[in-house]
């Protein structure tokens, strides 16, 4: 009947708007809505401000670090933004938080896009022929071997949802050693390596892979460089922008380089240092 025609018309009407509005909506290359993101050590600094970069993208952020308390505060925070954001504790140095931390993202969220790898210590300070084999043993552990394990966790997760991004933070102290900070800058240095040597192989995944390199961000983590005046005097000499950089201004890095405006991008590592140079 033509009551029948009708109605198929209008369904179909809907059915098209709908795709269209799909579609528009899909269209930004920025955007991260729908995506689920781990961020390791990020209650605090540059973790917390990429959980709210990604967040404000529309993604389902993980946020985790060792204490409970510190957890909480930073999913009240990040919630108090409309961000949707489930935490866990999560010492990454530890095997079964790094499962737990997986499985908390597939249970709650129901898969993994994005793993951001955070999590760095530096126990010692000093000429790096004082260091031990301890220090040595605890800074790869955690700031490289850690890296690459939560990667290998996710990437079968990744697959499943037949892409992902993972990205690494490593440091200026990368590239240029920092004095005092051997044994963490040959950590950082590590990470760069491990960038590319992942890249070729995730990217038959549809996996990028790729790393920032901070320099002196002010965050709990490097207050022993800021808030020491010569220190900072001697390094702003060799900055452009003549002040320490805020962890938003990493967060929007790591965002860029999850999105795909970045769909070219793999196996490289963006420096954001406020003109220190690096490199070439
Ligand atoms: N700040 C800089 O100038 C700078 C420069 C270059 C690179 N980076 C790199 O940026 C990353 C973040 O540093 P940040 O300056 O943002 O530090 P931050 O502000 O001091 O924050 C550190 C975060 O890490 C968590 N954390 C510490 N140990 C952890 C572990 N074993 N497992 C899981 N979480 C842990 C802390 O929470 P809990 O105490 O609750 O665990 C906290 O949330 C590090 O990889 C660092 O090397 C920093």
């Amino acid at each position: 009947s033509s009551l029948q025609v009708m109605w198929r018309t209008a369904l179909r009407c809907v059915k098209a708007n709908c795709v269209f509005a799909h579609r528009r909506m899909s269209q930004s290359p920025s955007s991260l809505s729908g995506k689920v993101a781990i961020i390791t050590a990020s209650t605090d600094g540059i973790g917390l401000a990429t959980a709210e970069a990604l967040g404000r993208r529309g993604a389902h952020v993980v946020v985790s670090s060792r204490h409970q308390a510190n957890v909480d505060r930073a999913v009240n925070l990040l919630q108090s933004h409309n961000i949707i954001v489930t935490g866990t504790t999560c010492n990454v140095g530890k095997a079964e938080d790094r499962e737990k931390l997986v499985q908390t993202a597939v249970d709650h969220c129901g898969g993994i896009d994005i793993l951001v790898s955070n999590a760095a210590v530096n126990p010692f300070f000093g000429n790096i022929m004082d260091s031990t084999e301890e220090v040595w043993d605890k800074i790869l552990a955690v700031n490289v071997k850690a890296a690459f394990l939560l990667t290998k966790l996710v990437v079968p997760h990744m697959e499943k949802r037949r892409g992902g991004n993972v990205v690494f933070v490593s440091s200026v102290g990368g590239y240029q050693p920092f004095p005092a900070l051997g044994p963490y800058s040959v950590s950082k240095t590590a990470l760069l390596g491990l960038t590319r040597a992942l890249a070729p192989e995730l990217a038959q995944s549809n996996i990028r892979v790729n790393c920032v390199a901070p320099g002196i961000i002010k965050t709990r983590f490097s207050a022993a460089l800021w808030e020491n005046e010569d220190l900072m005097e001697d390094f702003q000499r060799q900055l452009c922008i003549k002040r320490a950089g805020r962890p938003e201004e990493i967060g929007g890095v790591i965002a860029f380089l999850c999105s795909d405006d970045a769909s070219y991008i793999t196996g490289e590592t963006i420096t954001a240092t406020g003109g220190m140079g690096c490199r070439l």
